[in-house]
């Protein structure tokens, strides 16, 4: 399953707009099944299914983050294995072309589940990642945003409407899970914010069970949203206990999992769930949240 962001994304209003969305969710999707019909895991086809989504200016990570207050790009990814709990996270990271890389170099190479800023990219030299220049990262549309917020004096939520107090939002993030035919499941979220944020700000994506969880005997999880709606609800890893305490499957512990986030704190996005068995489930409290699944080796599906 991947997912590219929640909202109403009634700012896509334009069919050219919706269909380069959901053709590039096809095509990284067909990607991520071909890996494992090669006899790839699901942690290497989660990693390249975001790294492609990063690799893409519509979606709200890797070049086509978001800027923060001072029009600059800080992102935020993660990535987890099921099979042992391994996790890697890297936080306001810049000039990293593909933040889940890292991630998942933090993982593998580094004894830490998360470095953070300057030390993330020291980490990201010594292990021979180059820099990618300021420009690879501004998009017109992104330095419009930024300009419309500090107009506003406020924080905007990726594709925020123009219009005050619209439900015009998309909360951008990006994501992927997945279980290979060995029955291991992975996870990996990957994010360029929130438009206008704070120098530092963190969300979150790359928190282990608030943004990204997998867990072979549950679930994996990848989430988008308003990120600190997400932390104080540890949503991820909540949907994995529901899975766990109450034996549910991906549909039963993602309809929960959204209701405790309703309840609890009001939040606001979505979530991309697959369980052991191999079903996929999704759930958002947003009008509509961009993502896709292949079920059981079954044919594509994307969903705006
Ligand atoms: N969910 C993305 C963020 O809040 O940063």
């Amino acid at each position: 399953m991947v997912h590219g962001g929640a909202g109403a994304l009634d700012n896509v209003k334009d069919d050219k707009t919706a269909v380069r969305y959901l053709e590039a969710l096809r095509r990284i999707l067909e990607h991520g099944r071909e890996i494992m019909k090669l006899g790839g895991s699901a942690l290497q086809s989660v990693e390249a299914c975001a790294a492609l989504l990063e690799d893409d200016p519509v979606f709200n990570a890797g070049c086509g983050s978001v800027l923060n207050e001072n029009g600059k790009v800080e992102m935020d990814a993660a990535i987890m294995d099921g099979r042992d709990l391994s996790a890697g996270a890297v936080a306001a990271v810049s000039n990293i072309a593909n933040p889940v890389q890292l991630a998942r170099l933090v993982m593998t190479k580094s004894e830490h589940v998360m470095l953070i800023s300057d030390g993330a990219m020291q980490f990201a030299k010594h292990c021979g990642i180059g820099l990618a220049p300021e420009n690879y990262f501004y998009t017109q549309d992104r330095i419009a945003q930024l300009e419309d917020a500090r107009r506003k004096h406020k924080i905007m939520l990726d594709h925020d409407s123009t219009e005050e107090d619209s439900e015009d939002q998309k909360y951008g993030t990006i994501g992927a899970v997945a279980r290979d035919p060995q029955g291991n499941l992975a996870a990996a979220t990957s994010t360029g914010g929130i438009v206008n944020k704070r120098l530092g700000r963190v969300g979150d994506s790359p928190i282990i069970g608030a943004g990204v969880y997998a867990d072979n005997e549950t679930c994996a999880v990848s989430a988008t949203g308003y990120g600190e709606e997400f932390m104080r609800t540890v949503i991820s890893k909540t949907i994995c206990d529901f899975a766990y305490m109450k034996s549910m499957d991906a549909e039963q512990a993602t309809k929960a999992g959204i209701e405790y986030l309703k309840n609890k704190v009001n939040g606001r996005g979505g979530v991309i769930v697959i369980d052991n068995e191999g079903n996929c489930a999704s759930g958002f409290t947003t009008k509509k949240m961009i993502h896709g699944w292949i079920e059981h080796g079954g044919k594509v599906n994307v969903r705006f």
